[in-house]
């Protein structure tokens, strides 16, 4: 395979080309998106809810994204790998953001990193950018400010948070950023904010006029049946599969059918 780099990213959005972004937090299930040809793996901090339970993104530390980061990387041999900044790593001053963003590159490996948030995190972002790694944002709905927001609802639907999220957009492509994910926004708003930049622009609820699309692998396998907004699609429904087919096998060991002759030594 020919690597994805953000350089690639930058020449697919200049082609036309739409980009496939999707989430994986291990070996496993990197190997298998990666060999399904997606272009951009996100090691999300949404490892907090779907791999660890929590409520929010805002309890993972920074020594559980470098684990999870360093085992998707490990299972990828094509796609572009980005890692979220965990909460609380990136936000009180440059050198703190800095001194996180180096541990995730050098302890996992990772290709880029992405932060939530535009004018207010542009120190960190120069920073990093000044120190090599490529940085993604993230605009609109992001989660590690959901207390602030008080819900997940669309955001960006007034004039005064559409103006400053377009300000955002263009200055962290001046900054240097080589993209920017926008979550759950009008998708008016988010194809002006693709159509004004030159960079691509990745959308998560965020409608079909952008550059690209992620889902959360969790929610487009269908895993989860209580996660239901109307911007994913499933394209399985393996929380009832593998219900089906782990309940058979508990069932085969109890009436004593597995292991049968073939499956013994
Ligand atoms: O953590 C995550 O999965 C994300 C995507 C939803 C963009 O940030
Ligand atoms: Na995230």
């Amino acid at each position: 395979y020919k690597r994805i780099t953000t350089k690639s990213l930058i020449e697919m959005k200049a082609n036309g080309e739409r980009i496939s972004m999707l989430t994986a937090y291990d070996f496993t299930m990197a190997k298998i998106v990666d060999t399904a040809g997606v272009d951009v793996i996100l090691v999300g901090d949404s490892a907090s809810n779907v791999m660890a339970g929590h409520e929010t993104t805002l309890p993972i530390t920074l020594d559980q994204m470098v684990y999870h980061a360093s085992s998707v990387v490990r299972g990828v041999e094509r796609a572009l790998v980005v890692v979220d900044l965990p909460f609380g790593t990136y936000q009180s001053d440059p050198k703190e953001a800095l001194r996180s963003a180096i541990r995730i590159m050098k302890e996992s490996g990772a290709h880029a990193l992405k932060l939530e948030g535009g004018a207010e995190i542009k120190d960190s972002v120069k920073k990093l950018l000044h120190a090599g790694i490529p940085v993604m944002g993230h605009l609109g709905l992001t989660p590690q400010s959901i207390y602030k927001f008080g819900s997940y609802t669309v955001r960006a639907k007034e004039d005064a948070e559409a103006e400053k999220l377009i300000e955002d957009a263009q200055l962290l492509e001046r900054l240097g950023c080589f993209a920017v994910v926008l979550e759950k926004i009008p998708a008016a708003l988010a194809q002006r904010v693709a159509e004004s930049l030159t960079i691509p622009v990745i959308g998560i609820g965020a409608g079909g006029g952008v550059d690209g699309q992620v889902l959360v692998i969790h929610d487009m396998l269908g895993m989860n049946n209580e996660f239901s907004p109307r911007f994913l699609r499933r394209y399985m429904n393996l929380f009832e599969g593998m219900t089906q087919a782990i309940g058979q096998y508990s069932a085969d060991v109890k009436s004593g059918d597995f292991p049968n002759e073939k499956e013994q030594y």
